[in-house]
């Protein structure tokens, strides 16, 4: 019962998490294209402060919207600040990083392979590099560095690559990468918290002054521009890593860091396109370069199909004993129809391997996970041999040529 309420607590949270997240970055879509949008507005407009509009129907109705060069003479009754989308999306995405994994099965954040340590260890360890991770990107963003763009950026980069690196040491695939996602997005949120939102604090405490705009306001809003920036190249591949972290073809490769790095390079220079292209620069060949590289990432990670094949012709043909054997010791106790391990209350992924006859139709993933990346058993927490991989791999190949 416990483990049903842990899964129903996990697909609300993560329900939630989708919701504000969908909120946030769609929020800062739609305020990217309307900068991108406006027009000069008419004189009487201009006399008024307003440096561009914009005409939109959409719903059902037409939309006026005018951007102020500064501000309104007088500051509206009710002004909407977009803020919590931000933050309700960090709260859920940490609480979705405790419910499933510092709470979850130890197998989601541990691999018995890697590192000998308890779940409370690891959780102080993801939540230590995630705040350090966020006190090295203040500093930096507060330091000269911060001036230099493509600087910044690459420094920003070696550091989520070494991050991505020391966790594949730590943790399992999918705990690293979730990791590396959640530093990047604390990172983004932070740039909500600790500059955007300061800098249009004082915008509004100067409007509502009146007078002078305080040099101040200059100030900040120079160094939100720059946060924002940076958010805006952060946007993709932080998506495409939350996702990500649901393909174990990815995260389980042995490269998986570097898969990561790729990824992340390859997603933000994506990016970059579409930011020169909002400028009114047009320069296809990055989106080529993109798509090359995105190919040649395919091909690197494409599954060895000879693995556990070397010796299926041979004569030690592996008995059905034997591996009917290595799915109870490793698999059954979660993969079954009634599971006995304490944190699943239905077969995981739908996968029930109680019966030989089941392995048929889902011949081709248990190689892909148990034998080609090992990314099952979960964790390793069973302990599987590379021996019984290979009986187990080459048990899958002879049944199918036997068909
Ligand atoms: C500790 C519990 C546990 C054990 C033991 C375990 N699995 Fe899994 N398995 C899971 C979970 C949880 C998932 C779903 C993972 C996810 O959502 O990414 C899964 C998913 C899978 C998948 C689907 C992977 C995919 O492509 O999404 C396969 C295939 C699989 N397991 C095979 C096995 C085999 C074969 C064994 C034994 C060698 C095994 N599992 C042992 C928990 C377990």
């Amino acid at each position: 019962m416990a483990a049903y309420l842990h899964e129903w607590l996990a697909l609300l949270v993560r329900w939630f998490h989708l919701i504000a997240g969908v909120a946030w970055i769609g929020a800062s879509f739609y305020f990217i294209w309307l900068d991108n949008h406006l027009r000069e507005p008419p004189t009487w407009k201009k006399q008024k402060g307003i440096k561009g509009d914009l005409w939109a129907i959409h719903g059902g109705g037409f939309y006026e919207v005018a951007k102020y060069h500064l501000g309104p003479e007088k500051m509206p009754g009710e002004l909407h600040w977009f803020k919590w989308e931000a933050y309700s999306t960090f709260l859920s995405g940490m609480a979705l990083l405790f419910v499933v994994y510092y709470l979850g099965s130890p197998g989601y954040l541990l691999d018995a392979g890697k590192a000998d340590i308890s779940m409370a260890t690891a959780a102080a360890i993801g939540l230590g590099v995630i705040a350090f991770a966020l006190a090295l990107y203040e500093g930096l963003i507060r330091s000269p560095l911060a001036q230099n763009g493509k600087a910044f950026g690459l420094v920003l980069y070696a550091i989520l690559v070494f991050a991505a690196w020391a966790l594949f040491q730590l943790f399992s695939g999918r705990g690293a990468f979730i990791h590396v996602g959640a530093i990047i997005g604390t990172i983004m949120v932070a740039n909500v918290f600790l500059g955007i939102i300061p800098s249009q604090r004082a915008l509004v405490d100067s409007v509502t002054q009146g007078g002078e705009p305080d040099p101040k306001v200059a100030r900040l809003a120079a160094l939100a521009k720059l946060r924002s920036t940076h958010n805006n190249y952060l946007t993709l591949p932080v998506l495409f890593i939350m996702i990500s972290n649901h393909y174990p073809m990815l995260y389980s490769h042995p490269w998986g860091w570097a898969i990561l790095a790729a990824i992340g390079f390859i997603t933000a220079f994506a990016r970059h396109f579409f930011n020169l292209r909002h400028r009114g620069v047009n320069r296809p060949s990055i989106l080529v370069v993109s798509a090359c590289l995105a190919a040649a990432l395919i091909w690197f990670v494409a599954p060895d199909t000879g693995a556990g094949a070397s010796t299926a012709n041979a004569v030690t043909r592996i008995s059905d004993t034997t591996v009917t054997q290595i799915l109870e010791k490793h698999c059954t106790s979660c993969h079954s129809s009634q599971p006995s391990h304490p944190a699943f209350q239905a077969a995981p992924a739908g996968i029930v391997l109680d019966e030989l006859s089941m392995l048929d139709s889902h011949g081709a993933q248990v190689r892909q996970a148990a034998v080609v990346t090992h990314y099952m058993p979960l964790g390793n927490t069973t302990s599987m041999s590379e021996e019984e991989r290979q009986q187990l791999g080459q048990w899958l190949i002879s049944r199918q040529q036997s068909k």
